[in-house]
């Protein structure tokens, strides 16, 4: 992906992301790493509760609210390069998962840049 992406906005959505630890996280390993390399995180989740405040959330990271077992709006259709959906386990039922797999592949991008 980073070999990929001369001229390229990386966008990266993190699904349920409760405190925003891992696109936050990965903003500053882009911003270490690759700082020639221009990335974008998004994460969402069901509750704003544990989002941190808004002056510990670096530039390119957007948090929003969204359910995932709802459909996204065609606007996040094919737009993101990758999604990361981490601890939702328990959060899920049954039956749940596959709903939340196909909103999540409808909004990934099909090309590789
Ligand atoms: C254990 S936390 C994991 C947070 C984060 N992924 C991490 O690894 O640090 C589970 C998160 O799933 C969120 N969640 C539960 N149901 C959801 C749904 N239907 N849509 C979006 N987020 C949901 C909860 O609000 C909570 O923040």
């Amino acid at each position: 992906m980073v070999a990929n992406a001369a001229g390229h906005t990386i966008r990266i959505a993190d699904c349920a992301t409760g405190t925003a630890i891992w696109p936050i996280d990965v903003a500053a390993l882009f911003a270490e790493k690759y700082p020639d390399i221009k990335v974008k995180l998004y994460g969402t989740d069901i509750s704003a509760e544990q989002f941190p405040a808004d002056e510990k959330v670096p530039s390119n990271v957007e948090l929003k609210v969204r359910n995932s077992l709802k459909s996204f709006s065609e606007k996040h259709h094919e737009k993101y390069d990758m999604i990361h959906v981490r601890a939702v386990a328990l959060a899920l039922g049954d039956g749940e998962w596959q709903g939340v797999v196909e909103n999540l592949q409808k909004c990934l991008s099909k090309s590789l840049f």
